[in-house]
């Protein structure tokens, strides 16, 4: 039988004689609390709730069930059962026919039958005995499943059973992302983070349905990315970071480790070689790419714009196809990142000549050129995006050119920006952006003339110039990439910073859970968790 293509009624029905298997008597009924899903603390918002105001009981009792033959959907499955076992204790079966009579059951079904808004769309349909979550795609599932996560109470109501209980309010769900690009930016190359730091942040921003993570791999203070056929690019160029610390880099198969575990969160990793400025640390691996007219030395400081690659030498294009040849060949996403800010130090005709012929180095690689938004300067081709960070001009060429402009203001989205003059880390080139002023503005208008439907999305970079480990990052990126999620996901008629602060509140007991050294913004009024980061840290 195929269950995909029968209709969600046969697909229910077939999952209920399965998990009839060897009754047992169900526990007794047990009345619950009142619940009301429209006042949970969701984040992002979804499209439409409706509250059926009775709970569903997760328990001991419960266990999700799935198409067994669809091993993507059970991955989904046991992702949602290692994140139920994290935060509650409970470890729930999948697709456990065998096992005793069990009354609740959490259902994750394929639905390719109905007409979905996008391929991220899903639905949830949860009442007292069934909570049915339905997604065209195992992508889409696994969405829905983060609101399943963040439906689960952070303590159980011990006082109704003799076992614990986590109600969960009824109604249903439906709900789909605002843009498909929904994503942050990490710098590691002028401060390196370790493969197991990016996990983390991947595994934080998997929570809140972002689905992209850019690697800004390369900069005039390190190059961190190995390059087989070009080693020294790594032995030289990644042996120093800002402030003279020992930098670092990842070997390919770490990085395929990165993209592996960005892949099993439905994350891309875009990977980022910044060019033909920020190539410092390449030049003084190789000196012969060097443009500028200088001897390179290792950088260690923060200022920009001083280096260039020479932009009309065979061996730097050749250079760059290896180096994009060998970084595509481990990236499975569509897209390549070539940089093309602050290249104050290249000739306009160098610079225009440069990016032209990059852009067609990065489609012979089969992927699709990004750049930061001075490439709108050239002559493009419509494939290619621009990421508007600073120019509104530059911004607006490229949707003349047909571009599709990915949205990451430096005024409103660069987490790197400090909240205040008190800030611990962080510049303000830009602005001082506290935590509401990074939720409150319109990525739709934000830059006139520029149509919703020409913005790939909302990406929210994290430069590292003032931070060298997690605890910083996570104080820059955390609360404020948690808005960015949500103006990336929500329609806009459902974001209100009013509401959000009190969601953003509520977020507490997840970021306490996973040691997240959030920024406490005194414009929250966050609610004190169970367990807070530095109780945690006196264990
Ligand atoms: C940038 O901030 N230079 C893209």
């Amino acid at each position: 039988m195929n269950i995909r293509n029968n209709s969600l009624a046969n697909i229910i029905g077939v999952l209920y004689m399965l998990v009839s298997v060897g009754c047992e008597a169900p526990p007794k009924d047990i009345s619950m609390p009142q619940t009301d899903l429209s006042s949970e603390y969701l984040i992002p918002m979804p499209s439409t709730t409706v509250a059926t105001n009775s709970a569903f009981k997760l328990d001991q009792y419960t266990r999700v069930v799935t198409n067994p033959v669809d091993g993507d959907l059970v991955n989904v499955a046991n992702y949602l059962t290692d994140k139920i076992a994290e935060k509650t204790g409970l470890r729930l079966a999948t697709n456990d026919i065998e096992g005793e009579e069990k009354e609740a059951v959490i259902y994750l079904l394929q639905q390719q039958n109905t007409s979905w808004p996008n391929d991220e769309a899903y639905r949830l349909s949860i009442k007292r005995d069934s909570l049915i979550l339905e997604a065209p795609s195992a992508k889409a599932a696994f969405r829905g499943i983060q609101t399943i996560r963040q439906l689960i109470p952070e303590i159980s109501n011990d006082t109704l059973a003799e076992y614990p209980i986590w109600p969960i309010a009824t109604g249903s769900i439906e709900d789909h992302p605002n843009f498909e690009y929904r994503g942050s930016m990490l710098d590691v190359a002028r401060h390196f983070f370790s493969v197991e730091d990016v996990k983390k942040y991947i595994e934080l921003l998997a929570y809140y349905k972002i689905n992209v993570l850019h690697l800004h791999l390369t900069d005039d203070q390190g190059w961190r990315i190995e390059i087989k056929s070009w080693p020294r690019l790594t032995e030289i160029g990644g042996s120093t970071e800002v402030g003279g610390e020992a930098g670092g880099f990842f070997t390919q198969e770490d990085y395929k480790e990165i993209v592996a575990y960005a892949a099993a969160r439905y994350m891309m990793i875009v990977p980022e070689v910044d060019m033909p400025g920020h190539t410092n640390a390449a030049s003084v691996s190789y000196p012969i790419l060097n443009g500028n007219g200088k001897t390179p030395q290792l950088y260690q400081g923060t200022r920009v714009g001083f280096s260039t690659f020479d932009t009309r030498k065979d061996t730097v294009y050749a250079f760059i196809d290896d180096v994009v040849r060998e970084i595509s060949a481990i990236t499975p996403g569509p897209y390549f990142h070539i940089g093309g800010d602050e290249s104050h130090a290249t000739k306009k005709a160098d610079y225009l000549y440069f990016v032209n012929k990059v852009e067609k180095i990065v489609q012979k690689h089969g992927k699709q050129m990004i750049g930061w938004d001075e490439v709108a300067q050239a002559d493009l081709d419509s494939t290619s995006i621009a990421q508007f960070w600073d120019n509104e001009r530059n911004a607006r060429s490229a949707i003349d050119k047909g571009m599709k402009v990915i949205l990451s203001p430096a005024k409103k989205s660069y987490l790197d920006m400090q909240y205040d003059t008190l800030s611990k880390h962080g510049l303000h080139w830009a602005a001082y952006i506290p935590v509401d002023t990074a939720y409150v503005w319109t990525p739709e208008t934000y830059v006139d003339q520029i149509p919703k439907e020409m913005i790939l999305g909302v990406e929210a970079p994290l430069w590292s110039e003032t931070i060298s480990n997690m605890e910083e990052l996570e104080y820059l990126a955390f609360p404020r990439v948690i808005g960015y999620s949500e103006l990336s996901w929500s329609q806009e008629e459902n974001r209100d910073w009013e509401n959000f602060r009190v969601r953003l509140a509520n977020q507490t007991p997840f970021l306490d859970m996973m040691n997240v050294n959030y920024y406490p913004s005194p414009r929250i009024d966050w609610v004190k968790s169970n367990r807070s980061f530095k109780e945690i840290l006196k264990d």
